[in-house]
């Protein structure tokens, strides 16, 4: 659940418990007095009816009884309010009752109201008792003597419940109304109040979405100065996000400028190591083919050292090729027609390694891709060389161009490279990608002298620096590379 909604919860609630108590507290309250004002007027109408009787107390119903049929006329008599209930109590029982209607008529009780108010402890205090019908509640008294001759007096309680009942109904209407009105303010004030956390939130969001892992990144992104008031909740989240983003940004800046002066080195010292291997490989070959009479074993050394220094040689120029893709994307943008280059690999590959077998499988029509040719071609031909030395002789390799769209629906030119030999070491799949990763380079005779483990790092290098992508599939039987990348746009096409 949302901050926002559980804050307008938690205020709509409290209000409704306010509502609750106070209608509880007041409604309580407004009875009590209510009922303590109508056992006054008991008491008062009690006193009256004594005195119309005329006598002190009626000890049997004839002696002070008034009206021809016994009926208790003292309900009707002078000041009595319509519904006043009075009647005669013989020894505990109440057997003779009436009620005054509105208009000054005594109305006989029938029998279950008579046996109703019988039933009532005897007691001298007002007590409520239900006379059912249209009676409803009562408040009674009784005046009687030890053996419980008297009379009963009582009073409608129908006005104290009408009035109660009423601020009840109020007090409810009030508070819904309230909780309307809280519900509708609060959710604006609320939003309002929360507003600068969404900045704070808009700073953050935007920050997670730079590329941060590498490169050169600038990090200006800040959480604007009106929330970063640390005298506020939200301002000290600001501040302090804003301090993070300064760590981090002169965190990030230092990495880069360490990563700078590494590639810096091995881009300086791969180019510094170019030209005496270039005089190494000169000599040997020199002094190789040169006219003298060298027993066996030195002609082999010297073989040796050309093919070495020729290998440190590759190993230096692929070393400060990815020193140069590391520093941006500083690659060329010529039309490359990729079949042109897929066709010159696999005749080089064939040269190179007879004893595979090589398939291609080219589209009708050209395709073409804006980039760096020698580059592009190069990533063909590591791929070709890898299913050429890290394969036993006889496996079949297939490279196919086909048009199609990359994962976000680009179109794209698809070029897979697929063998049939024993597949990639699983535990290499993870990492393969990465620099000087590599298997096990006695498994193949070919690929011990080759290997360098820098081959794939050079293919996703100037993949990635073409705006493309290249992924992976191998198990015994059936390895795959596949790179997608950006096909030319029409329009540049044309031109
Ligand atoms: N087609 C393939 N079949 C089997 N193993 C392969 C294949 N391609 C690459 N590999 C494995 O991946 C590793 C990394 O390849 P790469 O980066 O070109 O380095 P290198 O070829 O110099 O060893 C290789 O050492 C090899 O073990
Ligand atoms: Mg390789």
């Amino acid at each position: 659940m949302t901050l926002r909604n559980r804050l307008i919860l938690s205020v709509l609630a409290l209000i409704a418990l306010v509502g609750l108590i106070i209608g509880v507290v007041s409604s309580l309250a407004l009875n009590g007095f209510l009922l303590a004002r109508l056992d006054a007027q008991l008491k008062t109408a009690t006193d009256r009816s004594l005195m119309s009787i005329d006598g002190p107390r009626p000890d049997s119903p004839s002696s002070g009884s008034t009206g021809s049929s016994g009926d208790p006329a003292f309900v009707g008599g002078p000041g009595q309010a319509a519904g006043t209930l009075g009647g005669f109590s013989l020894g505990g029982v109440v057997d003779r009752a009436a009620i005054v209607d509105s208009a000054g008529v005594l109305q006989q009780l029938t029998t279950e109201q008579l046996d109703t108010l019988s039933s009532l402890t005897a007691t001298d205090q007002p007590q409520t008792v239900n006379l059912g019908g249209s009676l409803g509640d009562y408040r009674v008294a009784f005046d009687r003597s030890e053996s419980g001759n008297g009379i009963v007096v009582g009073l409608p309680l129908a006005d104290v419940t009408a009035t109660v009942t009423q601020l009840v109904i109020v007090t409810v209407l009030v508070t819904i109304g309230g909780l309307v009105v809280a519900a509708l303010l609060g959710t604006v004030l609320i939003r309002l109040a929360l507003r600068p956390l969404d900045r704070v939130v808009a700073t953050a969001t935007r920050v997670t979405r730079l590329q941060l892992d590498r490169g050169d990144v600038a990090l200006a992104e800040r959480v604007p100065d009106a929330d970063t008031d640390p005298r506020t909740e939200v301002g000290r989240v600001g501040a302090s996000l804003n301090k993070l983003l300064g760590h981090v940004a002169s965190a990030l800046t230092s990495r880069q400028a360490s990563e700078n002066k590494v590639r810096q080195f091995v881009a300086d010292a791969s180019h510094e190591l170019r030209t005496p291997l270039a005089s190494i490989r000169g000599y040997a070959e020199l002094t190789r083919r040169g006219d003298f009479d060298l027993p066996p074993d030195v002609t082999h050394s010297l073989g040796r050292i050309e093919s070495e220094a020729t290998r440190m040689t590759s190993l230096v120029e692929d070393l400060l090729l990815l020193a140069r893709l590391d520093e941006g994307p500083s690659i060329e943008k010529a039309p490359v027609d990729l079949t042109r280059v897929l066709v010159d690999a696999v005749s080089d590959a064939h040269v190179a390694a007879g004893d595979h077998e090589w398939v291609l499988d080219l589209p009708e029509e050209p395709i073409e891709v804006s980039g760096d040719g020698p580059r592009l071609y190069q990533v063909v031909s590591n791929l070709l060389a890898n299913a050429r030395v890290h394969t036993p002789a006889g496996t079949e390799v297939t490279v196919a161009l086909a048009s199609g769209v990359d994962a976000s629906g680009v179109p794209s030119a698809i070029i897979t490279v697929s063998d049939d030999g024993p597949g990639i070491d699983p535990v290499l799949v993870e990492t393969l990608f990465e620099r000087f990763v590599r298997g096990d380079v006695s498994r193949f005779r070919q690929a011990g002298s080759t290997s360098t483990g820098l081959g794939l790092a050079i293919v996703r290098a100037v993949v990635d620096a073409h705006g493309g992508g290249v992924e992976v599939e191998s198990r015994p039987g059936a390895t795959a590379f596949r790179i997608t990348l950006p096909k030319r746009a029409v329009g540049a096409a044309a031109r």
